[in-house]
């Protein structure tokens, strides 16, 4: 079947979203220019464990995950109860919860930074709650940060240093439009890794840098000493420093980065995984910079809400239970060995590498420019064979070696077409989908 009519309704959907919805999407990692329009679905109808069925009816290995929100697999039979439970006991009451309690409790013992606890919807949320806090406990408004923090003013205001023709900005095509520009140098990037960049920063800016916040590892391991030479800095300047383990956190360890490195910051902002999928989000940190946040006006109606409450109480007890570091390990290790078996036995130059978490491609091309056609490709042809990646892969614990066999073996067939589409020179014949917008990139200078 022609991949336009295996993806109709798929198509028909987005195209009706763009006179409702601007931009299409509420996630721009969700926009189908993010895939491979045309061959990818863009709307899903549900999901269970590794899988889900699109809008027309095809199945999918998904190898995305909501992002990475969805962590013991979709729709957890453990989670899902528990909400179940909770609906029928009430979702948000007139009074306070006392899972709020019970939560707090619970990432004091698994977070190695957590003494208390404030809690939001999202991550983005989390981290403009983190930078509130950390200006009113150390009475400073410099922020030095390192990653993707979310769509809130206080770090968009960072893309006016950008010059928008280098086309830095986070995504392609998206501006900080609407950011007022008096914000801009209230929050400076730095490079991930460079220490000495770091250091000068803070020395420019003697007693002014109220945070260090960064995203402490995502696809590399952080050269040697590094994040102890932060955690330095920021004592030496007293600033706070803050893990934003929103992507990172719990899948290296239930305590994240922080637990599988054994670098403890002064805070840490939590989403996604913590909850496989319902909304939640957290800041925790030790008494000394929390506390003060009893006195910030940090205030939301439904951050009281039970549900997600009682979804993040039971994957992160589900996670200890079923022993979801070495799980993780064992499927991210095998991922990263079948994938590169895939190049080989394909002929493909590339390579899968990075870490066990968060496993991503990189194909070896005789031109960079080649690189938006081979990904689209690839993509491309992984959604033809049912399987929903980008160039990157989040798994959860329901991904069993039978789907990391599938993805392999379609994998190796798309590498084979892209191979022969180098060989032949004509590369660009084999695409049957507009190219992917440039990959997401994070905000460092
Ligand atoms: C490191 C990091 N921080 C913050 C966010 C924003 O979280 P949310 O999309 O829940 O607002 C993300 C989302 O991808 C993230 O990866």
């Amino acid at each position: 079947m022609p991949d336009q009519e295996r993806v109709a309704r798929s198509l028909e959907l987005y195209r009706r979203a763009e006179a409702l919805i601007p931009g299409r999407t509420q996630l721009i990692s969700r926009r189908s220019s993010q895939f491979a329009h045309g061959n990818s679905p863009i709307y899903a109808s549900r999901a269970k464990g590794a899988r889900f069925i699109d809008v027309d009816e095809n199945e999918y290995i998904d190898w995305v995950n909501a992002v990475g929100a969805v962590i013991l697999g979709h729709a957890d039979d453990a989670v899902d109860g528990a909400v179940k439970a909770q609906i029928d006991r009430g979702s948000i009451f007139t009074l306070n919860s006392a899972l709020e309690i019970e939560l707090a409790e619970l990432l004091n013992e698994v977070i190695p930074s957590s003494e208390m606890a404030r809690y939001t919807k999202g991550g983005g949320e989390a981290n403009a709650a983190a930078a509130r806090i950390a200006r009113g406990a150390t009475g400073r408004s410099l922020i030095l940060f390192s990653g993707y923090h979310g769509w809130h003013d206080w770090y968009q205001s960072a893309n006016y240093l950008v010059d928008p023709e280098s086309g830095e900005f986070p995504f392609a095509g998206i501006e900080p439009i609407g950011v007022p520009s008096e914000l801009a140098g209230t929050a400076l990037p730095f490079v991930w890794g460079d220490l000495a960049e770091l250091r000068a920063l803070l020395r420019a800016h003697e007693g002014e840098v109220a945070a260090i916040m960064m995203e402490p590892m995502r696809s590399e391991p952080p050269p040697p000493g590094y994040l102890e030479g932060v955690q330095q800095l920021a004592r030496i300047h007293g600033a706070v420093l803050i893990f934003d383990e929103v992507s990172c956190g719990f899948r290296p360890r239930i305590g994240g980065v922080q637990a599988y490195l054994g670098v403890t910051p002064d805070m840490t902002v939590l989403a996604k995984a913590m909850s496989n999928g319902y909304p939640m989000g957290a800041v925790v940190g030790s008494r000394a910079v929390m506390e003060p946040a009893s006195r910030m006006f940090i205030s939301s109606s439904y951050w009281s809400d039970n549900l997600g409450l009682a979804a993040s109480l039971r994957t992160i007890r589900e996670l200890e239970r079923r022993n979801s570091a070495q799980r993780f390990e064992a499927i991210g290790r095998e991922l990263i060995n079948r994938l590169n078996q895939a190049l080989r036995e394909a002929g493909m130059a590339g390579s899968c590498g990075g870490m066990f978490w968060n496993p991503g491609i990189h194909l070896d091309l005789p031109e960079e420019s080649l690189r938006p056609v081979a990904n689209t490709i690839f993509i491309q042809e992984m959604a033809r064979r049912g399987i929903h990646c980008n160039m990157s892969f989040k798994a959860t614990l329901a991904h069993s070696l039978e789907d990391i066999e599938r993805t392999a073996d379609c994998a190796a067939e798309a590498f084979a077409l892209i191979k022969s589409g180098l060989d032949s020179g004509d590369l660009q014949q084999l695409l049957e989908s507009d190219l992917t917008k440039e990959p997401f990139r994070r905000l460092v200078r």
